[in-house]
């Protein structure tokens, strides 16, 4: 199919889901996936329609907008219309935001602040001081009524605390506690009742049961964050005190800033906050705080221009598993790690996100293709909660796992009566973790700050496998790893970036082939200069290289014959790494050096790296083609067959002024 074709058939296969799940939403009351999930399909959908308008048709899920009240309660029209807020995502959004209501009113604004509560919006109507009606907010002009029901919420004043003559509205937020609403979700469990997906949701059921009794059994509360009609008020500030005054429970941290530049560090550390609040927080309700400039302000479609509601990165995100790859943990168990078409979660791009295990496979049906809902919440490692089968691509392959450890190549066992495979190589585990530290070491890619702590935490939560995985790491993988701050997560990150071009020698150091060490690997740069030859050398060239004996040789053949070799030499060149040949430049190109004896404070090998280093060569016997002998205390039979040769003698100390030239 063209790649057309397939965009048709994902946009058809979109807003199927998308209307399944308003369906099950707005008819049954029923929610299989989050909000945040929905939204992440609505946006998918939106996008494939912006680049291909002709797709767009009437009846398109993104081309409707608002829900009507329903009938089984008596209809509340709305004195002022209940309005909705315009949405921002960053402070640009915002500055942007006030810019165009400085262009209607071009003073400087000071804003008041608020939670964001996660619940659902109702409107209380007192007389004389009494609670006479509730209603919910219906489509904004009609809403429902309710007032059987909200009586029942503790939190919610029948009488206010001052006195209040004729008719006072409050506005706020029905919502639940997050471990109110976990206890509740776990009595349904063991009673064998179905599970209500969030907090957010039992709150709009429970305010909209008929029978008031079942309200009533839920613990729902209440935050007032509007005074919508009754008392003459001059600020938002003097309104949320007059609120608690009367006797409503407010949103806390609440505060009041003189500029916009103020609020942005209030962001950063809410954004921080936000998780740890007992009730769900899905951003900061910013309002101009004056109420006669926010009321001159206006209405802008059915959103007020005087407040706006900054989102918190949602923590769920729908995408589309490209591979499932196993990991090996501590302990030789094997992790499936989803391979994800990058998304931003929670303001990270997420691209790993585990699976546990087997049973968590069968129990998901978890498919190598599948667009699944990807979850990521405070310091744990994204996981896939969850797959939209509508959305599952003829291509779909089901995953098994492998019969022998992809790390090792040692058996796979699955334990009795578990859900658990197990590498039966007890080293497995360490051996992986040394081959990453050997791979980010100085004499191969040099990447500083991956050490064996963050190696193993990464290993054990399956980010990567193997080296050339961490080229595919992203900040947002690394951030949640213990003592990982975004900072210190974007600087590793730019570090792996910064390291796609490696010379042949260090490359082949970082391959941690059996018996190569540094000096072997450029000798082995030298005498084949690319890559693909040394691949390709027979055990015969190998030998013919001065200081290859037969394990070596054996041994450098046999590694790039195995087939887990050549996986992770694509890998490599899949993350865009170049292999730079060899190219003979420095002061000891074409000269051929020979050390004996002890040099004293350096050792054979390395003054061998140093003449490597420089284009030069080091050899082990004497012979006619070598340019310099050097030769150290207690030289022995090599120093006299120099000599016999008539070759140019060098003193070690001679040798350290030469290279320090
Ligand atoms: S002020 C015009 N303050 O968020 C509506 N709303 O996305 C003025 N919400 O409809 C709203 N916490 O249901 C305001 N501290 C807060 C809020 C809050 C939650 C809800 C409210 C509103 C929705 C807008």
């Amino acid at each position: 199919m063209t790649a057309k074709g397939e965009v048709k058939k994902r946009v058809e296969a979109l807003r199927k889901e998308i209307n399944h799940h308003r369906y099950l939403y707005h008819v049954l009351d029923k929610q299989e996936i989050s909000d945040a999930a929905l939204d992440s399909l609505k946006n998918e959908l939106m996008e494939l329609e912006t680049q291909f308008p002709d797709f767009i048709t009437a009846d398109s899920p993104t081309q409707r907008v608002g829900g009507q009240a329903l009938a089984a309660f008596r209809q509340v029209p709305h004195a002022a219309p209940m309005l909705s807020l315009v949405d921002a995502f960053s402070v640009d959004d915002l500055q942007e935001w006030e810019k165009r209501n400085k262009k209607i009113i071009p003073i400087d604004f000071s804003y008041f602040t608020e939670l964001k509560i996660d619940g659902v919006a109702v409107s209380l109507i007192y007389r004389d001081g009494a609670l006479k009606v509730a209603a919910t907010r219906g489509d904004g002009r009609v809403g429902e009524d309710v007032t059987h029901n909200m009586r029942t919420i503790d939190a919610i004043p029948l009488q206010l605390r001052e006195e209040m003559k004729g008719e006072v509205e409050v506005r706020g937020e029905v919502y639940m506690l997050k471990a109110d609403f976990e206890k509740m979700n776990a009595r349904r469990k063991k009673e064998g009742k179905s599970l209500f997906a969030n907090p957010r949701n039992v709150s709009a059921g429970s305010i909209r049961q008929l029978d008031p009794k079942l309200a009533a059994k839920r613990p729902l509360r209440f935050y007032a964050w509007e005074i919508a009609r009754g008392v003459p008020l001059t600020t938002r500030q003097e309104e949320y005190t007059l609120l608690q005054k009367l006797g409503f429970p407010v949103p806390p941290h609440a505060q009041l800033f003189e500029s916009l530049a103020d609020f942005k560090s209030f962001i950063a550390k809410e954004e921080k906050r936000r998780l740890k609040y007992p009730f769900q927080v899905d951003g900061l309700v910013l309002k101009v705080n004056n109420l006669g400039i926010s009321r001159r302000l206006g209405i802008i479609g059915k959103a007020p221009r005087g407040s706006i509601a900054y989102k918190f990165a949602a923590e769920e995100a729908t995408t589309v598993i490209e591979d499932i790859v196993v990991q090996i943990g501590r302990t030789g168990t094997l992790t499936p790690v989803a391979h994800l078409k990058p998304v931003s979660v929670a303001g990270t791009t997420v691209s790993r996100a585990t699976l546990h295990n087997a049973d968590e496979i069968e129990r998901k049906d978890v498919r190598i293709g599948d667009t699944v809902i990807v979850h990521k919440a405070g310091d744990i490692i994204p996981e896939v909660v969850k797959v939209l089968p509508t959305l599952r691509p003829k291509s779909a392959k089901p995953f098994q796992f492998p019969k022998v450890c992809p790390v090792c190549g040692s058996k796979v066992i699955r334990e009795e009566n578990g859900a658990v495979y197990r590498c039966t190589n007890k080293k497995c585990f360490p051996v992986q973790r040394e081959k990453i530290l050997h791979a980010v070491s100085r004499a191969a890619f040099d990447i500083e700050g991956l050490g064996d702590k963050i190696t193993e935490q990464l290993l054990q939560e399956g980010l990567i496998k193997d080296p050339a995985d961490l080229w595919e790491l992203t900040a947002g993988d690394l951030t949640p790893l213990e003592k990982f701050a975004d900072k210190k997560a974007g600087k590793l990150v730019q570090e792996i970036q910064s390291r796609t071009s490696i010379p042949l020698a260090r490359f082949l150091v970082a391959l941690s082939i059996p018996n190569v060490g540094a000096v072997t690997a450029q000798d082995l740069a030298q005498e084949f200069k690319t890559l693909d030859k040394v691949i390709n050398a027979s055990v015969e060239k190998l030998l013919a290289i001065e200081g290859i004996g037969e394990k070596v040789a054996e041994s450098i053949k046999a590694f790039f014959d195995f087939k887990e070799a050549k996986n992770l030499l694509k890998k490599y060149e899949k993350a865009g790494i170049r292999v730079e040949s060899y190219r003979s430049t420095g002061k000891f190109v074409g000269k051929i050096f020979l050390f004996t004896g002890s040099l004293g404070d350096m050792t054979r090998d390395e003054a061998k790296q140093i003449v490597q280093a420089q284009g030069g060569k080091a050899v082990s016997s004497a012979g006619k083609e070598v340019d310099y002998v050097v030769v150290g205390e207690d030289a022995g039979s090599k120093a006299k067959k120099a000599e016999a040769l008539g070759l140019t003698q060098l003193t070690p100390a001679e040798f350290k002024k030469m290279i320090s030239q």
